[in-house]
């Protein structure tokens, strides 16, 4: 397994060119299923779970011609509507299929995605919102099997709970189905917005996406189009808290004006953290000022409140600032692996319940640490660019889930990374 080594205690200066998002490309890939026309997706990240969703994609007899960040996919009926387990356990986002599937083919076997290192993650409220549009479910061995006869039908859905995942396979199946589906309570995510936008050049009627209320009216046919994908805001955001925690002035750019916009209000408590939108709103220039002492309350929310996806990295850039913050955790019910190993780095962090406190530390050091998940590997990285010596970040294939070239894009900031063949 690959390892990253980093030697910290330098502030970064120079640009870093954001990638596409991934929680954006996942579900607009997904889509494809719902045509048996060509869909051609544009600045799509490389990362393993992308290559992971096209792998399954493919398995379901999707036809994909890739070209750097460039994606053609045509969709052919499949010779079998099941999604193995080995497939899917290796990245949860694959149950985005079970929507497409059912309104293209009125049946799909999809495993369980079953629980990862920040939760159980459970799919009660996609499964919940399938039945009302008429789909009868069968679980067993770890199989969830969808079926319906016809068409599936419009219907109203209250989502008890907020669900990214949940209200993007919704409005997947509701594009093909019979009549009008309200969803109430939906997620307000600005990926969402961008898969929206692309089931519309794709024919579907879609209103108020990125509101808690969307109506879709079920067409018959969805067809061929192209799409680019949105910029990635938590990557955009991750470079951000480098850049609070380690110093220095990073011009981010390919970002959007929505990206630039969400960044300013979600870091403003960063008090000595100056984020300017250029360029007409496709760049974000971050700059240091003098270190002053900071003491917040931030609560994760669902958007547009703080993203859960920035918690870690904003718990490991405040690890070297004045003063007492609080980061309460309140979307994953164990979002705190990261903590473990930044104390070993010398992190001053109390943990208690789903709050964690934060103090300044005397020394941060680097240390051998080990990466549990996709944003706890980031904030480690955050961490060795702050710390004093060298770090070693084992398990690091969390780290390409979610970033597209991290060890290029710091280096060209002058940060010291590497990363380590095994
Ligand atoms: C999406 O996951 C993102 N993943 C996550 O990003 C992100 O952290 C999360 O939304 C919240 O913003 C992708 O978009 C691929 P949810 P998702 O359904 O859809 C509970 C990353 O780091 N819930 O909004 O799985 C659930 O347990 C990843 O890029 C149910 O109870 O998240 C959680 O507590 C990590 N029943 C809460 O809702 C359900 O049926 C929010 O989950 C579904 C969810």
């Amino acid at each position: 397994m690959d390892k990253i080594e980093i030697t910290g205690g330098k502030s970064l200066h120079g640009k870093i060119k954001i990638s596409g998002s991934k929680n954006s490309a996942l579900p607009i890939l997904a889509a494809s299923l719902l045509t048996q026309d060509k869909i051609s997706v544009s600045n799509v990240p490389n990362l393993s779970d992308i290559f992971s969703m096209l792998k399954l994609l493919e398995s379901l007899n999707v036809k994909i011609d890739k070209k750097k960040n460039r994606i053609d996919l045509i969709s052919s009926t499949p010779r079998s509507l099941l999604a193995h387990y080995n497939l899917v356990r290796k990245m949860r986002a694959s149950f985005l299929i079970l929507g497409p599937l059912l309104a293209r083919y009125g049946e799909a076997k999809v495993s369980l995605p079953g629980g990862c290192a920040i939760g159980n993650r459970p799919v009660n409220l996609h499964l919940e919102g399938l039945g009302r549009m008429g789909v009868t479910f069968k679980i067993e061995n770890g199989y969830v099997t969808g079926s319906i006869k016809g068409r599936l039908k419009g219907a109203k859905i209250n989502l008890n709970q907020i669900s990214v995942g949940a209200t993007e396979n919704l409005l997947m199946a509701a594009t093909l189905a019979e009549g009008t589906t309200i969803i109430n309570n939906a997620a307000k995510e600005p990926e969402i917005s961008d898969l929206s936008k692309l089931l519309i050049k794709m024919g579907a009627n879609i209103e108020g996406f990125g509101t808690k209320k969307i109506v879709i009216n079920g067409v018959e046919k969805l067809k061929s189009c192209s799409y680019k994908i949105m910029p990635d805001r938590i990557e955009s955001g991750t470079y951000a808290l480098c850049v609070f925690g380690c110093g220095g002035t990073v011009k981010l750019e390919n970002v959007n004006n929505e990206v630039c916009n969400h960044l300013i209000k979600v870091l403003k408590q960063l008090k000595s953290l100056q984020l300017k939108k250029i360029d007409n709103g496709t760049g974000l220039l971050i700059k240091k000022k003098k270190n002053i002492e900071i003491s917040l309350i931030v609560r994760t929310k669902e958007y547009p409140g703080f993203p859960t996806d920035l918690q870690a990295q904003l718990t490991s850039s405040l690890l070297k600032t004045k003063g007492r913050s609080e980061i309460v955790e309140n979307i994953f019910e164990n979002r705190f692996m990261h903590i473990g190993e930044l104390i070993r780095m010398g992190a001053n962090l109390k943990q208690n319940g789903s709050k964690v406190i934060v103090k300044n530390c005397k020394k941060l050091k680097g240390a051998e640490v080990m990466a549990t998940d996709l944003r706890a590997s980031s904030c480690l990285v955050i961490a060795a660019l702050m710390a004093h010596g060298k770090t070693t970040i084992n398990r690091v294939y969390h780290l390409d889930r979610g970033y597209e070239n991290l060890e290029k894009k710091l280096k060209l900031c002058g940060a010291q990374i590497k990363r380590v063949r095994s």
